[in-house]
Order: structure tokens, then sequence, then C-alpha cells
């Protein structure tokens, strides 16, 4: 295992300095898949949608644009409150100019899923991040339904012309990956599909798009397959009814004001109204085997979700064995559980992580150079992450490369709020595709950013 503690951060780099415990009460912003998906059932169902604590970040916002482009009007009319008059399956227009989605992944994708099951042609493109992700695992299936890729970049990645089917066929469709948006793009091409799509995952990924759907009227059924995988089927050309959509916190930009109170000695922190949607709490289940002191408080239903606040104080942490199994329910917080691993005493090993190495970055990478810089032993074998945790005393005091990718940004800049020598990062812009206000956030609860 290489250390290596790298000094002087350069100039646009922002730092976070130790300080005092971090004390009071925040609710994270809305959930970003929640409101990616809010905008596309507002596109497709006739009429008004309404939707309240939408997620106002970058990413969202792509995707509203793309949902514009293809004839939905949408109007803010208040903090998270937005309306959408949509068109209604088989009635999309075709959009004039390219669909730029940024750093959105999930945008691209599932908007690829739309357009794929109407007729109509689109071009998919984003930011330097979003043209190294992999998109043959949607063009595929969406290929199979009847529609074309007209152009692509190298390896079947951004920029891509993607032509769409008025018809597309009803499928069958095996995925090798748990991806809720591989799932969701052949649900949403299967929306306007004459028959009945159906699609089998190996292991349960989130389920907000089925969940959507019914929501909007849609006839749509989920059943466990095989050991740990699903099949999900959809009836085809529904009458989607507009909905009224209330966002709940999301549990992935939660994950850092909650293993940042853990971290920092001291902290004593409400998170309000956090979803507990079980496909989405991976993380949390595997900080409380680790000895976290988080109390699940005032459980209650909120738009169609669980959710709860959490008191979450600062904790001795110990490592532990994170199951491959696990890897759906909190895919997107493996950069934040390595850096609670840093402080914890002992080893944790996450295993089965081989779909980090196509999120927003090499997550992979990432958070094994970023805990280099920060002084932290850490080794991939095959898969797997293992992370030697230094029992609270994390030297920090360099430099992590954040590679456009925002969850690896806040990640070491909460790793930075408890680290000897504090920690910093190279960009911080990305953080507002998700987390707009992560930095005033954490800083009223007492977080110290320069
Ligand atoms: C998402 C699914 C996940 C996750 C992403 C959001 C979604 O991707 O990483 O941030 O909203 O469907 P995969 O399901 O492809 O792993």
């Amino acid at each position: 295992m290489a250390v290596s503690v790298s000094v002087s951060p350069p100039a646009a780099a922002v730092r976070a300095a130790p300080g005092g415990p971090l004390k009071g009460r925040l609710r994270p912003p809305g959930d970003k898949s929640i409101s990616h998906r809010a905008f596309i059932l507002g596109l497709l169902a006739v009429g008004r949608t309404e939707i309240e604590g939408l997620l106002e970040g970058e990413d969202v916002l792509h995707t509203g644009e793309a949902c514009r482009a293809l004839g939905a009007r949408i109007e803010r009319h208040g903090a998270g409150a937005w309306r959408v008059e949509g068109v209604g399956l088989g009635a999309l227009l075709e959009p004039r100019g390219t669909l730029d989605f940024g750093n959105a992944g999930t945008g691209t994708r599932l908007m690829m899923g739309v357009v794929g099951g109407h007729g109509i042609t689109a071009e998919f493109d984003g930011d330097a991040s979003l043209r190294k992700r992999p998109m043959r695992r949607v063009l595929d299936p969406l290929t199979l339904m009847g529609a074309e890729v007209l152009a692509q970049g190298e390896g079947g990645r951004c920029p891509i012309l993607l032509q769409g089917t008025p018809e597309p066929l009803p499928i069958e469709y095996r995925t090798a990956v748990a991806s809720a948006q591989i799932k969701s793009a052949v649900l949403l091409a299967g929306l306007n599909s004459p028959g009945r799509t159906v699609l089998i995952e190996p292991q349960a990924s989130r389920d907000h798009t089925e969940k959507m759907l019914a929501h909007f009227g849609a006839v749509v059924a989920s059943e466990p397959f095989g050991p740990e995988g699903r099949k999900i089927s959809l009836e085809g050309r529904p009458d989607l009814r507009p909905a009224r959509i209330v966002v709940p916190a999301d549990p992935s930009s939660a994950a850092f004001p909650l293993v940042a109170a853990l971290i920092v000695p001291g902290s004593d922190l409400v998170i309000e109204g956090m979803m507990m949607n079980p496909l989405r709490i991976g993380l949390l289940q595997t900080l409380l085997e680790m000895g976290a002191r988080i109390d699940v408080l005032d459980r209650r239903a909120e738009g169609g979700e669980s959710v709860a606040d959490l008191r979450v104080r600062g904790s001795d942490l110990r490592g532990v064995d994170v199951p491959a199994a696990r890897a759906p329910s909190m895919i997107d917080e493996y950069p934040i559980l390595a850096v609670a691993a840093a402080f914890a005493s002992g080893e944790t090993r996450m295993r089965g992580l081989s779909e980090l190495r196509v999120k927003e970055s090499d997550r992979l990478a990432a958070i094994a150079a970023g805990l280099a810089a920060a002084g932290v032993e850490s080794a991939i074998e095959g898969d797997d992450l293992i992370v030697a945790g230094r029992g609270g005393h994390v030297p920090g005091g360099g430099v992590a490369a954040t590679h456009l990718d925002h969850r690896i940004a806040m990640s070491f800049l909460c790793l930075g709020l408890a680290a000897e020598r504090g920690m910093a990062i190279d960009d911080a812009a990305m953080i507002a595709t998700s987390f707009p206000a992560f930095q005033a956030s954490l800083a009223s609860l007492g977080a110290r950013f320069s």
C-alpha cells in the first residue's frame, strides 16, 4: 500500500479545515433520482404536474431543459416548486439543438429511453466526464426495441445521435448489471410500446421509476426473480395522468453531513426528512455496523416514501466488511464511506465495486489517490477496495484530485473537517450538480472552508 502526502494546494482549491463540532439541524436537498424522473414523467403526461422539493442542482436542471426541448412547458414558482405542462406520450417534439446533459449520466440515459421510444431524433452530449461514460449499456436494449444509433463517439460514448422509433417493440431484457439507469431507460422506451416490456435485473436497484410510473397511472409490476434479482413488467401505452410529486431529502446527499458529524468529535446533528427507501440506505446500515451513533427518529411517510430524521453524534468507528450484495443500495456512497473507514479503527473491505469505475469519474482510483494524499493507506484488489483505518487520526494536508466528480469533491472536503491538517480539493465546481448549498449548509453547522 503506497502513501504519499502532497502539500501546497493549487490556487483554485477549496480547503476544509478542522475545527469545532458540527451542531444543529440540516435538511439535505431533494433526491436527485426522483427529481430527474419528476420532470421526465411530467413531460410524458398530458397536463400539469406539480413538483415540491425539487433538487435545483445542475444535473436536474439539464434534464428540465431537455424536457423543454421535447415540448414540455416548465416553470419555477418558488424554492423547489415547479410546474410541468406535459405534452404526453407519443406527442413529443423533435428537439432543435443538441441535448446538453452537462455532468449527468442519469439524465442522459433516462432521456435516451424517452427518445428511443418515440419517432424523433436527438443528439446527446455533455461535459468531459459524461463523454467518458459507457452508453452502450442503454443503447443496446434500445436498439433491440427499434431505435437506431446514427452517430456516436468512440466506444459508444457521447456525443450520440439517436433516432427513436414511433412503435418500440415490446421486449424482455436481462441486464448484466444492477443499474436503475438501464432499467429506467428500457421502461421509459417501453411506455410507448404497444405491448408489455419486461426487464430483469440481477439484483434490485433503486425503484423510483417503477414507483413514479404507478403514481402517474401506469400498470407496472415488480416481483422477485432468482436469489437477489427482480423482474419488472410494464404495460405499454398507458394513459399517464399528471400528478403531484413531493421530493424527499436525498440520502446520497445526506451522506456527507452524516459522515462529517460522525468523524468530527463532539458533533451532534439532526438530518431532517431523509428518504428511507430500503434500496437507498445501504450506507446507513453499514455505518451502524461500524458503531455509528445514529438514532432514527420520527419515521413517517412523505410523498409516497418513508422518511425519517437522523440524530448523528461523533463516534468511534470500527472497520467492517461490506458485502458486494449491498452495493446497489449504496452505489453512490462509497467515496464517503471510504472517508468514514479512514477514521475507523481497523480495516474496512468494500466488495464488488466494479461499477465505481464508470461513474462521474473512476471512483475507485479517485478514492485511493485522495486517501493517499491524506496519508491514508488503501488498496484495490480486483473489484474490492480496502482502507486501512487510522483510528481517528488522519493526517490530511494534501490535495484530492476530483476529476469533475461532485461526490469525490464533497467526500474529501468532509475528510478535511476532521483531518489533523485539513484537506484541499482541486475543484469544487461540480458540487453544484447535486448539492449546490453544500458548503453553506455545513458552514452553518460549524464547518470551516476557505
Ligand atoms: C441513478 C442510478 C445509479 C446512481 C446514479 C443515479 C438513478 O446509477 O449511481 O447516481 O437515478 O437511476 P446505476 O443504477 O446505473 O448504478
